[in-house]
């Protein structure tokens, strides 16, 4: 074995500070922390250079020195407290960061990077909310409101800055520009509980003389219909308001503030109705010129009315906003059977149609959307009652642009109808939106259908990262569903860094948590039913939470959440009573197991019970383990010795003294395998013998739900079932992970078979087309594939164990973690394998490099690579009549040739059962044997023979 790193290089001067950032913020502007904490990166070339102190210094904005840490010797350079004086609101401060390394050396400062307090207390507000004063019937979608104000501002402005929020959701825009880049801002939070302002440096905006200010204000999430079953309206409030506090600060150092009083005009705008469920209505001839720039005559608009809500809930964003983040042109423009006009946009995605059209007035374009097509239509039945339709009526008179404000769509496909002309690719652009996470992870393998799989992954994020973490972007629903990302949390962490946005979340959380304990199956909870617990779906208070932690190095966030955290835990303890097991009330299970009826997506192969129990030992683990985190003793010990009664419970009550485990399904025992619910190493080897043969059972094929899913191929690996878990990622018949891409997926899917194979929508309930849920399968493919995963919070040490298998030759992870980019990758190539390891500065890893017996290796920052003779196993080997039922499941391709010929020969049988179930039962027997139960066999026989021997002349791999 020859480890070939790449060249040492010594001196300071090879080592900067990349970046500096304050708690999880890309932009530090107006930050809801008095002590943010600071984060930065090091970039160097200098193998293993880890930090040995640092030194942070600010400046006033005088450009004097304000304050300095000196040297403070610390290997710390992740959210870092804050070491001067808190900040007050509004006060702005560029701080620099040096550090040296162990080897004595030290850096050049930093870039200066500014983080500057928005409004801490509510007593910094002088604006009040204020909504127009008319009567409006609340029932129904009514039209935006206009809100405006015109002031003076003399000269030398030195800085300005707007503070603004809504109840609802808002455009504002100073003397005719728009304010900034946010989409749907202030974004969806609890409202009761948390209500978001943001801060805008409007200081190029303003000029010398006469100014306005206007807000445009939608329903939104704030008064919109939400919800399935029809729904409900006004769920926050029935009163769209703005609060608006412009602060413009003069070079002579004095102060004025413009802010929403009642000298503010309000008048109705062009757009008739917005919905975030149902589209946009907008009429362009009632559009009013120059309504946010001064000197507008608004004699005919009406009054404002100050509204009573406080201030008390207002808090500054922790993640990124929401934006526009790529704009995709249409791949097909088709008509359809009926004489419609489709656009296909060759992706399914997130956002919302940019027209440019040129037409007479009043004429109407209605848009509908949606994600599939259904014999060459428009398939809207997926999105229930949400209406995904956009309509603009032309002002007329030259060419307009128009791009819907206040909602937004999952849609592949859009229906353009009233089109005036012909409608060509370039009158048209699908304007994605998400919130404007930071990219973070990457992986990318030599199978195209996984890549595929892995960017079908990619685009569910981003469709479901829309402020809240949902469900699902298109139907009636959007909901942030906590069992879904209570799966997809791991994934998410990596691909995205969605610290500041899941910050954000697990706050609403806490507020929205019963006194009880109990936690809302969605945040924000607009459920109108009293909430009641359900395992899987609760438990994402704990583990959520925890997740950030590991993947963030984030104490902070375990702090804020703990009492939530433990509140969950008790409650579940108080159910399960003395027994420890979670056996009453109502659960999801193993939601949307492949063998669950359609209507009935909880009632899978695996006991609900045991799901809970399962989840309760884990999270009461979990509970423990942060307390021991936050230093909290007592509670550490109490939880941790909690697991231990729960495991103890759940062995004696639900696992066989040999290792089987209730229901005996693929969940159950990964659940037990995952969470360590099996004392006895002995059985546990036994749970994972079971676990291997039931999925080899299934064919290869999934049978776990939103439970099991995620963790399966974990599973299989902890019991070295690696091979059992490359071929259940290889499946590519229904249902599998591969399947979707087969059928031409670009998002995951909510049901295996959303599409199904005849190429028919399914006709159920929940028939998403992109439900991130699923995906969760990427954490395991960035860890054990590419071998990329935290060995301690933060990725501070890295636990680099790449995995080649499943006909594999090359794999590769990559990764910003909190101290930079970190990469796991190898590459098969004539009998050698290289394995490339990059690990960041300040961190190191502990490397376990794939077939070979060697020790782990520990490395410290840099990149190392290592290159050794590496032998694949076959892959697959040639099959005929003679090999068992259980080595064509083994080899996928060989199986559905064989159930396809057999299909093919025996319509008759295919129609009453399935063939592939009937096989599955008898894995021992050869095909030969099977074969010689069925009557005049002969012509099936032939044709097997020849099928399975063109196979064989395709090759195999080596
Ligand atoms: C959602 C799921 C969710 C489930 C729980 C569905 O409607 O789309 O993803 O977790 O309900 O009931």
């Amino acid at each position: 074995m020859t480890q070939q790193g790449s060249t040492p290089v010594d001196g300071a001067s090879d080592v900067t500070i990349a970046e500096v950032r304050f708690e999880h913020h890309r932009d530090a502007l107006g930050v809801g922390k008095s002590r943010p904490r600071l984060s930065w990166i090091v970039a160097t070339e200098v193998m293993g250079w880890r930090q040995a102190a640092y030194e942070i210094e600010t400046y006033g904005s005088d450009g004097r020195l304000h304050a300095r840490t000196n040297r403070v010797e610390s290997d710390q350079s992740v959210l870092v407290p804050w070491p001067f004086a808190p900040l007050s609101s509004r006060e702005r401060l560029p701080v620099r960061v040096r550090v040296w390394g162990i080897d004595g050396h030290r850096s050049a400062w930093s870039a200066l990077a500014p983080v500057e307090a928005g409004l801490l207390h509510a007593h910094d507000w002088a604006a009040r909310f204020v909504a127009p004063d008319w009567e409006e019937d609340i029932t129904r979608p009514q039209p935006c409101p206009l809100l405006r104000r015109e002031f003076n501002v003399r000269a030398d402005v030195r800085s300005a800055r707007l503070y603004v929020t809504a109840l609802g959701v808002y455009e504002i825009q100073l003397n005719g520009t728009t304010v900034g880049d946010h989409v749907l801002a202030p974004g969806w939070t609890s409202y009761h509980h948390r209500l978001r302002y943001q801060t805008f440096d409007v200081t190029t905006l303003l000029s010398e003389g006469r100014n306005a200010i206007g807000a445009i204000l939608g329903d939104g999430w704030y008064r919109g219909r939400l919800g399935f079953d029809g729904g409900r309206r006004n769920i926050y409030g029935d009163r769209l308001a703005l609060l608006a506090q412009l602060e413009i600060n003069y070079a002579d150092g004095t102060t004025e503030r413009i802010f929403t009083d009642e000298t503010w005009r309000a008048a109705r705008g062009p757009i008739l109705a917005s919905d975030i469920y149902d589209g946009e209505i907008y009429d362009a001839r009632l559009e009013r010129i120059g309504w946010s720039a001064p000197g507008y005559d608004d004699h005919d608009w009406v009054a404002v009315r100050q509204l009573s809500r406080g201030l008390v809930t207002l808090v500054a964003p922790s993640g990124p906003p929401v934006r526009r983040t790529e704009l995709v042109a249409p791949v097909a423009i088709t008509t359809s059977p009926s004489g419609r006009t489709i656009i296909d946009f060759g992706q399914n995605l997130v956002g919302r149609l940019r027209l440019t059209v040129c037409g007479e007035a009043g004429q109407t374009v209605t848009l509908r959307h949606a994600e599939v097509l259904e014999n060459g239509e428009l398939c809207t039945r997926p999105l229930r009652t949400a209406k995904a339709t956009d309509r603009y009526i032309l002002r007329g008179g030259g060419v307009e642009t128009w791009e819907p404000r206040f909602t937004f769509h999952g849609f592949r496909y859009a229906e353009v109808e009233g089109w005036p002309g012909t409608l060509q690719a370039g009158d048209v652009r699908a304007v994605v939106c998400h919130s404007d996470l930071e990219r973070t992870g990457w992986f990318e393998c030599s199978d195209p259908l996984i890549n595929r799989l892995h960017e079908n992954v990619v685009w569910s994020m981003r469709g479901n990262f829309l402020d809240v973490p949902t469900d699902c972007p298109q139907r009636d629903e959007r909901l942030g569903w906590t069992g879904d990302i209570l799966a997809f949390a791991p994934t998410a962490c990596f691909l995205y860094d969605t610290a500041g946005f899941l910050t954000s979340w697990l706050a609403d959380l806490a507020a929205e948590q019963a006194a009880t304990g109990v936690v809302p199956f969605v945040v924000p909870n607009i459920l109108p039913l009293s909430p009641v617990p359900a395992a899987a779906w609760g438990d994402a208070a704990v583990i959520v939470p925890w997740v950030l932690y590991q993947r963030y190095g984030d104490t902070g966030i375990l702090a804020a959440q703990f009492d939530s955290m433990r509140a969950w835990v008790d409650l579940v303890a108080t159910l399960a009573g003395k027994g420890r097991l979670w056996d009453r009330g109502f659960q999801f299970g193993d939601w949307l197991d492949p063998s669950a009826p359609a209507d009935k997506p909880g009632a899978g192969l695996t006991n609900p019970h045991v799901v809970a129990t399962a989840y309760f030992a884990r999270s009461a683990e979990v509970l423990g383990q942060a307390a021991g985190v936050l230093g909290l003793a007592d509670d550490n010990a109490h939880y941790l010795q909690l697991a231990a009664e729960i495991r103890e419970a759940f062995d004696a009550e639900y696992a066989t003294p040999a290792g089987r485990v209730i229901s005996d399904s693929a969940t159950a025992y990964t659940l037990a395998l995952q969470f360590g619910l099996l004392r006895d190493p002995a059985r546990r080897k036994h749970a994972g013998v079971r676990l291997a043969a039931l999925v080899r059972n299934s064919g290869y094929h999934i049978s776990t739900g939103y439970v099991g899913t995620p963790l399966v191929c974990d599973a299989l690996c902890s019991a070295g079932e690696y091979d059992t878990a490359f071929h259940l990622l290889n499946q590519r018949g229904c249902p599998s992970w591969l399947y979707p891409v087969t059928m031409g997926a670009t998002t995951m899917w909510e049901r295996w078979d959303s599409l199904r194979p005849d190429g028919s929508v399914n006709p159920n309930q929940m028939t998403s087309f992109n439900h991130y849920a699923l995906g969760a399968i990427a954490d395991w493919l960035h860890r054990t594939v590419g071998g990329l995963a935290p060995a301690s919070p933060g990725y501070r040490h890295l636990d680099i164990r790449p995995q080649p298998g499943g006909g594999l030759t090359h794999a590769r992870a990559r990764h910003i973690t909190p101290y930079g980019l970190a990469e796991s990758g190898w590459t098969i190539e004539a009998g050698q394998i290289e394995v490339a390891v990059v690990v960041p500065p300040n961190a190191e890893a502990t490397v376990t490099l794939p077939g070979s017996n060697a020790e782990p290796i520990e490395v410290g920052a840099g990149t190392h690579r290592w290159s050794y003779p590496y032998h694949v196993k076959r892959a697959r080997h040639p099959r005929s009549l003679d090999s068992t039922i259980s080595e064509f499941i083994d080899d996928s391709e060989a199986w559905t040739t064989v159930l396809t010929t057999m299909r093919q020969h025996m319509p008759q049988l295919s129609s009453h059962m399935d063939v592939g179930t009937i096989m599955q039962g008898d894995g021992s027997k050869t095909l030969g044997q099977m074969l010689s139960f069925l009557p005049h066999a002969d012509e099936l026989r032939t044709a097997l023979e020849a099928a399975l021997a063109t196979l064989e002349r395709r090759g195999y791999l080596p």
